[in-house]
């Protein structure tokens, strides 16, 4: 858990701008099916319901498009699902369009 807060941390401090305005070019589609087959299942094992609680929990970490896309890395990165840049602004823009709603 340690090691995965650090990096957390290190994926927040990597966030620049270049990475939001990859979001941008995320294509939602794509974006959920990588999620729902990498990152659902940890996630409702650990909040509950069909796991995607954790995106609209009043105390949710992501508060803006850097932070989200942020989260996004540090996820894959943590759990190893491989996923390249163009992956993680899919997935960044999935969950932006379905839960954050960051402008
Ligand atoms: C092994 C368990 C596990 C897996 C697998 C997992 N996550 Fe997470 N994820 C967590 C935990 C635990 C948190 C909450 C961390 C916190 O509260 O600081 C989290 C938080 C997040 C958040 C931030 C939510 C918020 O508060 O705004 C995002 C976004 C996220 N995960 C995306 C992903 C993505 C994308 C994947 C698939 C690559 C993934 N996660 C896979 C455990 C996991």
């Amino acid at each position: 858990m340690k090691a995965f807060l650090s990096s957390l941390s290190i994926a927040l401090l990597l966030a620049t701008p270049a990475i939001a305005e990859s979001i941008d070019k995320g294509d939602a589609k794509i974006g959920k099916t990588l999620h729902d087959k990498s990152c659902i299942a940890c996630h409702a094992s650990k909040f509950g319901d069909n796991g995607n609680k954790i995106y609209t929990r009043a105390d949710r970490k992501a508060t803006n498009k850097q932070q989200l896309t942020a989260r996004v890395k540090a996820c894959n990165n943590n759990v190893g699902a491989g996923w390249f840049p163009e992956e993680e602004a899919h997935v960044a823009a999935y969950l932006n369009t379905s839960f954050y709603n960051f402008k």
